[in-house]
């Protein structure tokens, strides 16, 4: 995508991006005009139990030691469907986020205004934009994985947000449970066995939306050799190039075209 819509017109040239995780919450300045960080990340243990109240006051511990203007665009990620801001679900996260006003609560707790997106099309946009995904025309799938399966679908640069293929059932059960990194922590799973189950994932989706090319994203795409080449699949799969910061910059980068 070029960088006028964003950058040319409206003359920013950073935006934050937080990321809220199950175990940390991130946030750092991103020059849009690279996609990388401006200033060293801020990281501070997600509270227990991850209530809406205790998360945005750490979310405003994040944003204040950070000397940030005013106007700066503000995008934070949230690992649940989030509809106009609102969380839908809650498949990894504390239940009583279901029904939240992320962005309302988080603007109270901050006193700016903040957009809120799904962790993985945050992360996979920033992939389209500035990763593994860029210039790659046509259908590309980037697919995280982690404690869940988190998905984003783009075209031509145009994000279809909130797909939830984690959440496909397959062979009976619903996808991430088997294949996510989670699970094969959980069940102990060599890199063979799980190569099986995402061979088994990936033919599914790819059988369903046929992409140009899949991305795969989340903290184990750094082992990305141990799976990845034992996957056989018509369309071209890479790992992520962000990394961990991929959550972040695509924040950042959808908050800055909001704004
Ligand atoms: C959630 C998704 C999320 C993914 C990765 C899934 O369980 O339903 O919304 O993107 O986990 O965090």
């Amino acid at each position: 995508m070029s960088d006028n819509s964003i950058l040319g017109k409206s003359k920013i040239h950073t935006a934050f991006g937080i990321d809220i995780g199950g175990s940390g919450i991130k946030g750092a300045p991103v020059d849009l005009r690279t996609g990388e960080f401006a200033a060293d990340r801020v990281r501070i243990p997600t509270p227990q139990p991850a209530t809406p109240d205790a998360v945005a006051a750490t979310v405003a511990e994040v944003v204040d030691s950070f000397k940030l203007r005013r106007t700066v665009p503000i995008g934070v990620t949230f690992p649940a469907v989030v509809l106009h801001g609102v969380a839908q679900s809650a498949a990894n996260v504390d239940p009583s986020w279901i029904g939240t006003d992320i962005e309302k609560t988080l603007r109270a707790a901050t006193g700016r205004r903040v957009l809120a997106v799904n962790d993985a099309d945050a992360a996979g946009f920033a992939e389209v934009e500035y990763g593994a995904a860029r210039g790659v025309p046509g259908l590309v799938i980037v697919v995280t994985l982690g404690t869940g399966i988190g998905t984003a679908l783009i075209n031509d640069g145009v994000l279809v947000p909130n797909t939830e293929l984690g959440h496909l059932e397959i062979d009976g059960f619903d996808a991430e449970v088997r294949a996510s990194d989670a699970a094969r922590d959980r069940e102990d799973l060599s890199w063979e066995q799980w190569s099986e189950r995402l061979q088994r994932y990936f033919s599914v989706v790819e059988n369903l939306f046929w992409p140009d090319l899949f991305v795969v994203g989340g903290g184990v795409s750094k082992k990305y050799q141990e799976f990845l080449p034992r996957l056989t699949l018509r369309a071209p799969i890479v790992p992520a190039a962000l990394r961990n910061a991929a959550g972040i910059v695509g924040a950042a980068r959808l908050a800055a075209r909001a704004h």
